[in-house]
This record gives structure tokens, sequence and C-alpha cells, in this order.
């Protein structure tokens, strides 16, 4: 079958090729942007393939495109992703949830399996995902999610009416604003990245705010201020659960041996890289 100039088929082979160069899915990142412009889902690319694109459907692409080129993260071009089952919203306020993180999530969901209804804190929730994941499969917890950012709140609180989950929103620095109470897990996963790591002006991570991605010179500074004061918000047999770089699971260790914790172990993700650090109080 001939395909037009302006069919699916055709515009999809344009976009991918346009994305290569900054895009490790560019196919990918084209099929997304062309369904989101065509207000359907990407099984329908692949079944119209010959379908002709409307004035108004090419320009929305060509539009989108050209963002994506600057280049702005997909999520933030189509406002959404993908996280647990969910789809959240997401802005240039949050961190665009990452697969890696889901990880955290089944940790923490493990842990509290004998527990009914626990008590949860997550420091610096972002979009809320992790929260919101944490709620949805444990939907007795008591869950309390933190944010510095009041924008990140926002879109947090979103996403919980969105998926009609009821979760306690605190704008906090850490702690400081975190009610005096005990936990039985807290869990988070903090900006981790040094702040001169040639890796944060690589792909989309310049699009993304730098309070998510990095806390300071070595990029452990806020690991440290979330282990130290974490046993005064724990119960005793409680958990701490933190995301990491996959080069910092010795200083991780460290800090939690330092600051006391017990029954320390490292979880690797699915690409087998030491990715969560958890830590019992007793
Ligand atoms: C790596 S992002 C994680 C977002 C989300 N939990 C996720 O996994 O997708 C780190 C989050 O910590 C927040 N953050 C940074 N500094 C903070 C601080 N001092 N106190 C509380 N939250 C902070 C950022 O705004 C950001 O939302």
């Amino acid at each position: 079958m001939v395909h037009g100039a302006n069919s699916i088929k055709k515009q999809l082979e344009w976009a991918t090729k346009n994305l290569f160069s900054i895009s490790c899915s560019a196919g990918l990142d084209s099929e997304v942007l062309l369904a989101f412009c065509l207000n359907k889902n990407r099984s329908y690319l692949l079944t119209w393939p010959e379908k002709e694109l409307t004035a108004e459907q090419l320009e929305c692409f060509r539009e989108i495109i050209k963002k994506r080129l600057q280049p702005q993260p997909v999520a933030y071009l189509t406002g959404s992703r993908e996280f647990y089952s969910m789809e959240l919203n997401t802005t240039p306020d949050t961190l665009v949830p990452r697969p890696e993180t889901e990880l955290i999530v089944d940790t923490v969901l493990d842990l509290l399996a004998d527990l009914d209804s626990p008590q949860i804190l997550e420091m610096g929730t972002g979009t809320g995902a992790i929260a919101l994941a944490l709620k949805k499969y444990k939907p007795k917890s008591n869950v309390l999610a933190t944010d510095f950012s009041q924008g990140a709140l926002d879109v947090a609180r979103s996403n919980a009416t969105k998926h009609d989950l009821t979760i306690s929103f605190e704008e906090s620095n850490w702690y400081q604003h975190v009610p005096e109470r005990k936990f039985d897990v807290i869990v988070s996963n903090p900006p981790y990245i040094a702040e001169d790591d040639p890796y944060l002006s690589q792909g989309d991570l310049p699009a993304e705010p730098i309070m998510a991605l990095s806390s300071g010179e070595t990029g452990l500074e806020a690991l440290e201020v979330i282990i130290q004061d974490a046993s005064s918000y724990l119960n005793k047999d409680g958990w701490i659960v933190l995301e990491h770089g996959y080069n910092q699971q010795q200083q991780v260790v460290e800090m939690l041996e330092k600051y006391g914790f017990n029954s320390i172990k490292t979880l690797t993700d699915y690409n087998d890289l030491p990715r969560v650090s958890l830590g019992l109080k007793i």
C-alpha cells in the first residue's frame, strides 16, 4: 500500500528520524506524541498507518516535535506519565517519575505486608508517585507526603484527587514541618546527583527542576539529612527505605550504620544496579 506524505506512517518516520539526535527512544516518543495530538492510543497508529492527518493534527505534531527537540521531556508535553499502572499528571514543577522507582514501592509493600494500617511518611513526593502507589495497594495505610516545592505539591494533590486516594500533604524542608509522630516506614527518592555531575546537562535533565535532582556538592546531602533524623520519627521495628545513585551504595550503607540502623540491605533494580537501601530501627 502507498502511504501519502501526511499519513500516520510517514509522519512517524519523519519524527523518528528527527528525534534520533536527542532521544534514545525516538520511535516511542514519536508514537506517544502523535497519539497525544490525535487523542488516540498508540495501537490506533499501528492499526491505521495509511490514515492522513488533518491540517490541525499536522500542526499539533510539528509543534510538539519542535518542543521535544529543545529538548522538553515527553511527559511535560503530554502532561502525564504512567507509574505503577497509574496515569499521573506531570509538569515542569515535578520530576518525571522513573520506572526504576517502582522498585522502592515494591520494597515498601513487601516490608509492610503484615501490617494492616501502617503509618507511612514519604519525603520529596514530586508527582506523588510513590505515596499514591503505596496508598493504592495498601488502602488502609495512613500516608503523609511532603515536598519543599509548592508547585510539586499542587501536582501531587491533583493526582491524589484524580485517583481518588486520600493522602495528607505538607510543605516541608525535609523534617521541618513533619508532625512529631511515629511512622512504620519513612520512604524517599531524594535528589542525589552531585551538583557538578556532567549527567545533569544531558538528555532531558536540564528541563527538570534542579531541586528534584541535586541537593549539593556530593549528591549525598539530602540522603544524610533524611537518615540522620529518621530514628526520631520511626516506630520500633520501623524501616527507612531510600533510593540512591547506582554508585552510592557504600556511602548510604555507611550512613545507615552510623545513625544506628540494623538489618541493612541494598536491592538492585531491573538493570541489576544497586538502587534502594533500607535499614531497620530496633
Ligand atoms: C528525585 S525527586 C523524587 C520525586 C518523586 N518522589 C519520584 O520518585 O518521582 C526529589 C523530590 O524531593 C523534593 N525536595 C528537594 N529538596 C527538598 C527538601 N529540602 N525538602 C523536601 N523535599 C525536597 C523535590 O522537590 C522533588 O520533588
